[in-house]
């Protein structure tokens, strides 16, 4: 049987490209995998450049559901069903990193386009690969061992306190335990991690860096996030980060710094600490678009969403300047309630100038499940945090 190099397979991807940007919209079919609500964001977008989006995710109630060409059921992670779900599809892309890599391989061989490439996505879903890389690049990022098993972290008794980092699968704080003292192993995971040295933080920052194939790249204005510490969710974001010229400026090398050295076509998000002596280190990053980058649709001239469809098509990127100063809330379930959801106070919000409620779809609530964000938009950052929390006070996901 005839194979397709991957060689040919791209230049039948960008053959398609020059025809006219009309035609090749139509053209090109676009799979994505993970059809939750930075999914449903991403087809906010795609409607702009007529885009054919196709979407697959486990849950038959996923909020893309209802807004793609074909909404697909099926496990991202089962080799046959990316496979399969992949074969007549141009162009592949994520909403989420945890997908079957050795089916995103095989469908490049066969001439297929993937962005973020398959060995991008396989280094960062594995912590340990993460760190790794950091340290092979010079990547300012804390000391880390590695171990495979819970009693492999006796060794490192010397290296209290740390963080406990599983090397796959972790998510929104699930996969990550703070152990300050050998007493405390009882709450170690059982499972290869990552030890990494406690970064005593003033701030957690964020930047979300675009590369597209020729190469070029764009950062977004570095964020400031506060974290909920009983959710480990972005409670607030602002943007941009309250830091000093010098701060911004190492944070913006660092991220175009790794998107470089990844090679990346795609949007990346880069997770840094600002320590308390001033040092940016890199804490982790994901390759896709990304919570600390919501604010992005109301308050800078390219949001991260139409960002993210420029570099995969390889189209010019966007100017990601700021508009206007943001604050996003993340709406999370409230405590306490689980069901059908509602949302108490919205009438309430919605009478402010300069805030805009995102809902995702979700039919149902449970504590601390993401159901939407809000951007508050203000000339002034000062006012948007003010009415922030006003925002956050009125606005609740109840049953
Ligand atoms: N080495 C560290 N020192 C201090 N805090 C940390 C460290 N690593 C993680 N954290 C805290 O834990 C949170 C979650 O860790 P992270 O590695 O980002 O996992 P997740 O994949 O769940 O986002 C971080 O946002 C930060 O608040
Ligand atoms: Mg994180």
């Amino acid at each position: 049987m005839f194979k397709i190099t991957k060689i040919e397979g791209n230049k039948r991807y960008f053959a398609k490209l020059m025809k006219g940007f009309t035609k090749q919209a139509q053209q090109l079919k676009i799979g994505l995998l993970g059809g939750g609500q930075l999914g449903r964001m991403l087809i906010q977008n795609a409607i702009n450049y007529n885009l054919s989006i196709y979407a697959l995710d486990p849950d038959k109630q996923a909020p893309c559901k209802h807004l793609v060409q074909k909404f697909s059921v099926g496990a991202l992670t089962d080799y046959d069903t990316v496979y399969e779900f992949g074969k007549d599809k141009d162009l592949i892309t994520i909403e989420i990193e945890n997908v079957n890599i050795e089916a995103l391989k095989q469908l490049e061989k066969e001439g297929k386009t993937v962005y973020p490439q398959p060995q991008v996505i396989e280094l960062i879903q594995d912590k340990g690969l993460q760190k790794m890389f950091y340290q092979r690049n010079n990547i300012p990022s804390a000391d880390f061992f590695l171990v495979e098993k819970k009693s492999q972290i006796q060794k490192y008794a010397d290296f209290f306190p740390f963080f406990q980092k599983l090397r796959k699968g972790g998510y929104d704080g699930k996969g990550v335990v703070k152990l300050v003292n050998p007493e405390q192993l009882d709450k170690a995971f059982e499972a290869p991690s990552v030890l990494e040295r406690l970064v005593p933080f003033e701030k957690e920052l964020s930047v979300i860096v675009a590369r597209n194939a020729n190469g070029e790249t764009k950062c977004f204005p570095v964020v400031e996030c506060e974290f909920n510490p009983q959710a480990n969710l972005v409670e607030f974001l602002f943007a941009p980060a309250n830091i000093k010229k010098s701060i911004e400026k190492e944070a913006l090398r660092i991220a175009t710094l790794i998107a470089e050295k990844l090679n990346i076509v795609g949007l990346l998000a880069v997770e840094l600490f600002l320590t308390t002596d001033g040092k940016v280190l890199v804490n982790e990053i994901a390759p896709r678009p990304h919570n600390s980058g919501h604010h992005t649709i109301e308050a800078n001239i390219t949001s991260q969403f139409e960002q993210h469809w420029r570099a995969i098509l390889n189209l010019p990127l966007g100017d990601p300047a700021i508009v206007k100063p943001g604050v996003m809330i993340n709406l999370l379930g409230d405590f306490g309630y689980e069901g059908i959801a509602r949302y108490e106070g919205l009438e309430d919000v919605m009478k402010f100038s300069g805030v805009y409620v995102h809902l995702y779809g979700k039919e149902k609530t449970k504590p601390f499940r993401k159901m939407g964000h809000v951007t508050i938009v203000e000339n002034d950052i000062l006012k948007a945090k003010q009415k922030a929390r006003l925002v956050k006070s009125l606005l609740k996901v109840v049953s």
